[in-house]
């Protein structure tokens, strides 16, 4: 069992359950022509984002890491006419090529894209005093996915989800030689969502266009406690 048979099984199921696109391949053609790096969530993942956020009956959803917009799209597509994606991304190449993707998306309206580091925007955001967000994909620098997930924690309330992209990393959360600063942000994250009485969470391995890894999924059980003005 290996990659050849991952990769045929997700073709049969896109060529199935997700018709022609002709904006998501558009943005996927407009990422490979800028040269960005290949690691959008594959069309299986994007469209069980979407699923969730409907599901969810989402109106407010962040995400951290923008990269091509790809995932925006999915997640941007799922919200009413009236709701909000706020994406988060610090490379202004990167922003530019999701921009473009977004507005050929028509989801201008619906989504904003804001330039920075994630851990700046993310104390204006706070700052800003918005209502919370119903969900949160966090799909950044995976070290830092600790400090993500405390932040998307803040900007939630009872009955948000918190999705974390990439924690299984061909096995690497598992492997006791592996203390790459990526694997060690996902454990920490999985610790700090262990001992978190306020979420409950599982996390999926995964097979497939993007070869082996998972995410974690986590819902808020608890309030979140408005912070005092400072
Ligand atoms: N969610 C996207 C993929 C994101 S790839 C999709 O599935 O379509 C990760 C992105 O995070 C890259 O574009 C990278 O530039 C961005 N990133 C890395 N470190 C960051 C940081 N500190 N703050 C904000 N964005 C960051
Ligand atoms: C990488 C990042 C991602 O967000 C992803 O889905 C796959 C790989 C990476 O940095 O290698
Ligand atoms: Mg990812």
């Amino acid at each position: 069992m290996s990659q050849d048979i991952w990769n045929a099984v997700d073709s049969y199921f896109l060529s199935k359950l997700m018709p022609p696109d002709e904006a998501l391949e558009e943005a996927l053609r407009a990422s490979e022509e800028a040269g960005l790096p290949r690691i959008q969530v594959s069309p299986a993942q994007g469209k069980l984002l979407h699923l969730l956020a409907r599901v969810h009956g989402a109106r407010r959803i962040l995400e951290i890491g923008t990269l091509a917009g790809y995932s925006a799209i999915w997640l941007g597509r799922a919200l009413p006419k009236d709701g909000r994606l706020i994406s988060l991304e610090i490379d202004p190449r990167h922003a530019r090529v999701a921009l473009a993707n977004i507005n050929r998306a028509g989801l201008t309206d619906v989504v904003e894209i804001r330039l920075g580091r994630a851990l700046d925007l993310l104390a204006v955001l706070a700052d800003e005093r918005q209502e919370p967000f119903d969900m949160t994909f966090i799909d950044a620098d995976k070290g830092s996915n600790p400090d993500y997930f405390e932040w998307a924690l803040r900007l939630s309330h009872l009955g948000s989800v918190i999705v974390i992209d990439n924690v299984v990393r061909a096995g690497g959360v598992a492997d006791p030689a592996n203390d790459s600063p990526e694997v060690v942000g996902v454990r920490r994250l999985v610790d700090l969502m262990a001992a978190e009485p306020r979420v409950t969470a599982t996390a999926i391995q995964t097979v497939g266009l993007k070869g082996y890894d998972g995410f974690a999924v986590a819902l808020v059980v608890d309030e979140i406690e408005p912070e005092a003005a400072t």
